[in-house]
């Protein structure tokens, strides 16, 4: 392959190996064999930030860089280099922190790759449950090596929707999006990890996944997994959303369109 045309294949199986590699990795700080080395971004208490967390996204970094030194770089800890690359690799080394600092198993790797600003491929690796789900655009979504499907219900009643909010983040309109939905008769899950939700949209375990605003690396990897499950998604990497983050919603078809009214217009809107 010449630059103007990259070996997708190549970067696919690339992103399930690193992914794999840096959740073992994980798992040694995770299970107390490596120093955690807390700190607190900006001091805050509620942001924290390990050497786990460094350490894999440097590990990462440095395997996708070596295989592909032309590919771009995005990622949650060390920022970006040539965003302007056809392949821009956008990079959660640890998405779950909290969960990962406090003892629980809702962690992941995630690795999501960009082919000229369009979600193409992604791994998401969950080591404490054996799971990678991994899908390439056109080619299918996997976990392990089972097909993911999107659930078929067409509405909420039938299942769990996934949420999220940020402490930081504005949190106006998610309580009565909550209201809402259990007055439907709906129910929600959040386990910490958005990563790790969308790719339980993907896999039918989850009807849906709202968030009031995420970062692209919690879902680039996420988003191709759910595209090729069969399921929908706002336009979450409209304006600076690359950068700063959208609110996001994944779902499958039939539930969709009304869980975003639920939202209502802040769902695609600045
Ligand atoms: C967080 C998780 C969480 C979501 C937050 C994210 P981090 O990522 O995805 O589920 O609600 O908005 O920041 O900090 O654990 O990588
Ligand atoms: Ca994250
Ligand atoms: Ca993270
Ligand atoms: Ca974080």
């Amino acid at each position: 392959p010449t630059a103007s045309t990259p070996d997708l294949p190549a970067r696919y199986a690339l992103a399930q190996r690193v992914a794999q590699q840096a959740a073992e990795r994980g798992l040694a700080y995770y299970q107390g064999r490596e120093d955690l080395n807390i700190e607190h971004k900006g001091g805050d208490r509620r942001d924290m930030v390990s050497a786990a967390d460094c350490t894999l996204e440097d590990f990462i970094r440095a395997e996708l860089q070596a295989a592909f030194p032309e590919d771009g770089f995005l990622g949650e800890e060390s920022g970006s280099a040539d965003l302007q690359a056809r392949c821009l690799w956008v990079v959660d080394p640890i998405d779950g922190t909290a969960c990962f600092l406090n003892g629980l198993h809702n962690w992941c790797v995630s690795i999501g790759m960009l082919l000229d600003g369009e979600p193409y491929i992604g791994a998401v690796a969950d080591p404490n449950h054996r799971e990678l789900f991994h899908g390439m655009r056109g080619q299918g979504a996997f976990v392990n090596d089972q097909p993911l499907r999107v659930s078929s219900a067409s509405h909420v009643r039938e299942g769990l929707l996934g949420v999220g909010t940020f402490y930081a983040r504005g949190t106006e309109h998610f309580i009565p999006f909550l209201t809402q939905l259990l007055a439907e008769g709906g129910m929600f899950l959040r386990n910490g990890s958005g990563a790790l939700m969308t790719a339980y949209v993907a896999a039918g375990r989850l009807l849906g996944y709202y968030e009031t605003l995420l970062k692209s690396w919690d879902c680039v990897a996420g988003l191709v997994l759910v595209a090729e499950a069969g399921g929908r998604s706002n336009d979450f990497l409209r304006g600076d959303g690359l950068l700063q983050g959208n609110p996001y919603l994944v779902a499958c078809p039939g539930v969709y369109q009304h869980v975003r009214e639920m939202i209502g217009p802040m769902l695609d809107q600045d």
